[in-house]
């Protein structure tokens, strides 16, 4: 059997093993006896609260520990926790490494980082040394490849969990999609396009005390991702969140699992919001009016892949615009789109070469974790979708497998960024993809969603 033809055949045992509703490759031995999930966080800032949320209302999970060095995001958190009738944490804080106190002294199962980009190498690793087998980040890995690389080997090394955070790969839609696809509805899919786009400028700049909406200060003198996230986009240009993007299309097409990222090239516009947004609220003589911004207001990625599919992802933060991901994923016998709601498939849509409602398609369809679990994440975040990623961090320690997103697949997703940011730098050349795995793409199966219990 050539390669071609041996990753074809992956890619179909992956699909009829996707298909079987209410399988489960991971060996279920959940006792009811086991103790509580022990579980730290990192960062209690807007997104750990939410985290915290989650963990809170859960019986089978007590939070032993958090950490944050901001007092107002740590009384706000211990508000919530004392409102949630649950005991209160052991709290760290009073330097930017009080972290590796927590690590040290707390015996927890599993941690949560919600901090700054920067501090999320750092913290997984530290966590990794400490002995914590199970680690749930935020978007993003790191900084540089090598931070990416960094990660990888310490997981191999420590024989522990990295898992992305990533929300999005758990809507509803795209886990319909996702149910679709397995079922062959749309096809052998050829192009899948997504990203995120998202109007970020009232989250990048504020008054230093309040998030969105007023001022235009950021870094020293801003609050929550203004302190933080606007320097990235001062000091880099390239995909700064692809993500939320990414990480339901790597699943659409068995990324790791099959089929791999081949290679990757990023243009960039001027750029241009940033700056106007500063001048038309802070006025032309606002000091920030005199920043230079590096990143383009759109950043534009196409990625090729070994099965022969391609990749478009677009970061679009700065400018006037709709909150839209922007998904498209386009197979032999049809497509969805998500802008327009549209699905259309060859010879089942209504009429020919006119879009159905997807709600039709997206409800029978619906994922059959949507199906089980739509009661326990209503009012969880991001219209729910935050309760499954949750819920599949703590599954996967009480059952101590392996976590469904893995360190490959936080990994080579995360890595777009800094990949994206070479391509630029070379004036747009193609750069190639690290295989994080080692060529164990070719043998691995997609573990992803393939049931209804996380
Ligand atoms: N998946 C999603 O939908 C989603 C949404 C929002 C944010 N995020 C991600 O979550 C992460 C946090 O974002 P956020 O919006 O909560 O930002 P934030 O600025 O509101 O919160 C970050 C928190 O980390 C704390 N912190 C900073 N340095 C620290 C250190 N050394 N030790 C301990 N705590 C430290 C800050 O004081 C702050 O409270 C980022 O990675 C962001 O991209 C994801």
């Amino acid at each position: 059997m050539n390669r071609k033809e041996f990753v074809k055949n992956a890619g179909l045992a992956a699909a009829s093993l996707a298909v079987l509703p209410g399988s489960n490759v991971f060996a279920i031995h959940k006792s009811h006896a086991d103790p509580k999930v022990k579980m730290a966080i990192l960062g209690v800032g807007f997104r750990g609260e939410s985290h915290l949320d989650l963990l809170l209302r859960r019986n089978d999970v007590e939070v032993t520990a958090i950490c944050d060095v901001d007092d107002r995001m740590l009384a706000r958190a211990k508000g919530i926790i004392s409102k949630s009738g649950k005991k209160m944490p052991v709290v760290y804080t009073g330097d930017p490494y009080a972290w590796k106190k927590l690590l040290e002294k707390e015996k927890v199962d599993g941690v949560v980082i919600a901090t700054p980009w920067e501090w999320h190498k750092p913290m997984i690793i530290g966590a990794l040394e400490a002995g914590i087998k199970y680690v749930g980040t935020e978007v993003v890995l790191g900084i540089t490849l090598q931070d990416h690389w960094d990660v990888v080997k310490a997981a191999e090394k420590y024989n522990a969990n990295v898992m992305m955070m990533e929300n999005v790969c758990y809507r509803r839609d795209v886990m319909a999609v996702l149910n679709m696809v397995r079922q062959g509805l749309l096809g052998e899919l050829l192009h899948l396009q997504g990203g995120y786009q998202h109007d970020l400028r009232e989250v990048k700049f504020n008054n230093g005390a309040n998030p969105p909406g007023r001022g235009v200060e950021f870094g020293e003198k801003g609050f929550s991702e203004a302190a933080w996230r606007t320097d990235h986009s001062v000091h880099r240009n390239g995909d700064l969140y692809p993500t939320h993007g990414i990480g339901p299309i790597a699943h659409y097409i068995n990324i790791n699992r099959g089929n791999r990222f081949l290679t990757l090239s990023s243009f960039a516009t001027k750029s241009r919001g940033l700056h106007n947004y500063i001048v038309k609220n802070g006025g032309e003589n606002h000091p920030n009016a005199k920043v230079k911004f590096r990143l383009g207001d759109i950043v534009t990625t196409h990625i090729s892949c070994a099965n022969g599919e391609t990749v478009l992802l677009q970061h679009d933060t700065n400018s006037p615009r709709p909150y839209s991901l922007g998904f498209r994923v386009q197979g032999t016998e049809g497509l969805w789109m998500d802008v327009n709601n549209g699905m259309y498939i060859e010879g089942k849509s209504a009429k020919a070469h006119e879009w159905d409602d997807a709600k039709t398609w997206l409800d029978k369809y619906d994922h059959p974790l949507w199906a089980r679990w739509s009661k326990e994440s209503a009012g969880a975040g991001h219209g729910g979708m935050d309760f499954f990623v949750e819920h599949a961090l703590v599954e996967s320690i009480k059952r101590k497998v392996p976590t469904p997103i893995d360190v490959y697949d936080s990994a080579v997703w995360s890595a777009i960024t800094p990949l994206s940011e070479s391509s630029i730098e070379l004036g747009n050349q193609t750069v190639d993809f690290p295989d994080f795995t080692g060529g164990q793409w070719m043998y691995r199966k997609p573990v992803f969603a393939l049931g209804d219990e996380y």
